[in-house]
């Protein structure tokens, strides 16, 4: 496994969430590498762009893999160059299995090879699917794949996508830098009640991250799967609510939003420094839940320089009025006798100190983050 090269939460889009198998082709990624410099999510720290399921189409005589040339016609290296021109790194999609889910060519039985092409092509980052693994170890299947990309030489982000089906977290850290924790994120952005076929409203998702905390840290990261913000038309309040607790979470960012038709309020939710800071801190701790009232939550983030990111994340359709006594919320490391100044992160505001009980009120599937420094 190559160390360090996801000391923070990796960052970046990734074409399933809109384009799913059939949208996907060479222009939609060229336009999105530079929706993603125009729009400033690369100024942000947006770095990967990532091809999901549907650009291999066979393999030829010899086993190398075939580039679908009807979506790709310039071929992927070309791609992937074009990329790397605009200051971005580029990532690709293949499964442990017989064939992908989409039923494209998997790799197994050609980790090497497809990890040499990888490598020729200039790739950064693999994202590795579970489907047609009937048979297969998990931990042995991603343990070949990881020992490929290693001897192939080139440093690649490897991203374990086996849903949480095998416990990633407790094996993942030494095999990739991330693994998904559970079946697919609703990418048209509900929020809850649970389970359309294989898709979980987003608000499910944070449930089932609890009690993961302990697994994830620089370099190896829980993955609640890729964003829905921008997804047919995410109320803003839900989409910040939803970009939060990933930012609390210390989730992989991956934007699954058409980028370049992404209107002003969902750049400024994915664009937020203040949130951004909060995911990409260095101290790398995934956040945990410290008071949950059934509908309203308190989230924690222990942050550098002794920091603390605190999130009311209220889950009710009426708005919750809440009094926060800093002293009986349940801070972990909190010590009741330093105080700490408080800024609201999404309002922008300094909001008084610690010292001082404070009256809130969070809408609805809203949250409030606040950022308290010493
Ligand atoms: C299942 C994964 O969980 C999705 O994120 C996506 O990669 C699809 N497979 C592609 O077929």
């Amino acid at each position: 496994k190559f160390e360090n090269l996801a000391p923070t939460p990796p960052m970046g889009w990734n074409s399933w969430n809109s384009f799913e198998c059939e949208g996907v082709n060479e222009t939609v990624i060229k336009e999105m590498a530079d929706a993603m410099v125009e729009k400033g999510l690369r100024a942000a720290g947006y770095e990967y762009i990532v091809i999901d399921d549907c650009w291999q189409i066979g393999r030829d005589d010899n086993g190398y893999i075939i580039v679908d040339k009807d979506k790709f016609p310039s071929g992927i290296k070309s791609l992937a160059d074009y990329v790397h021109s605009k200051g971005l790194k580029f990532g690709i999609y293949s499964d442990a299995g017989t064939k992908t889910c989409a039923g494209r060519p998997g790799s197994k039985g050609f980790e090497m090879q497809d990890a040499e092409t990888y490598a020729k092509w200039g790739v950064d980052y693999l994202k590795y699917d579970w489907c047609f693994t009937e048979g297969q170890e998990a931990i042995a299947s991603y343990t070949l794949m990881r020992d490929a990309l290693y001897k192939a030489g080139r440093p690649i982000v490897f991203s374990l996508c086996e849903w949480g089906e095998n416990k990633p977290w407790e094996w993942g850290k030494e095999v990739g830098h991330l693994w998904r924790t559970t079946l697919d994120i609703d990418m048209n952005g509900r929020y809850d009640g649970n389970i359309w076929g294989n898709l979980i409203g987003w608000s499910d998702l944070v449930d089932m991250q609890v009690g993961l905390e302990k697994y994830a840290g620089p370099g190896h990261w829980n993955d609640p799967d890729m964003l829905a913000v921008g997804n047919n038309d995410m109320p803003e309040n839900e989409a910040r609510a939803h970009f939060s607790m990933w930012s609390m979470l210390a989730a992989p960012l991956m934007a699954g939003n058409d980028l370049r038709t992404m209107n002003a309020t969902d750049q400024h939710i994915l664009t937020h420094k203040g949130l951004l800071e909060v995911n990409q801190d260095v101290l790398g701790k995934q956040g945990f839940k410290i008071v949950d009232l059934g509908n309203f939550e308190i989230w924690q983030k222990p942050l550098s320089n002794g920091d603390v990111a605190i999130c009311f994340f209220n889950r009710d359709i009426a708005t919750k009025t809440y009094e926060v006594d800093w002293t009986k919320i349940n801070i972990k490391d909190f010590s009741a006798e330093d105080v700490y100044q408080i800024k609201d992160l999404w309002a922008d505001k300094m909001m008084g100190n610690t010292g001082e009980k404070i009256a809130i009120e969070v809408p609805s599937r809203d949250v409030i983050v606040y950022r308290l420094s010493k």
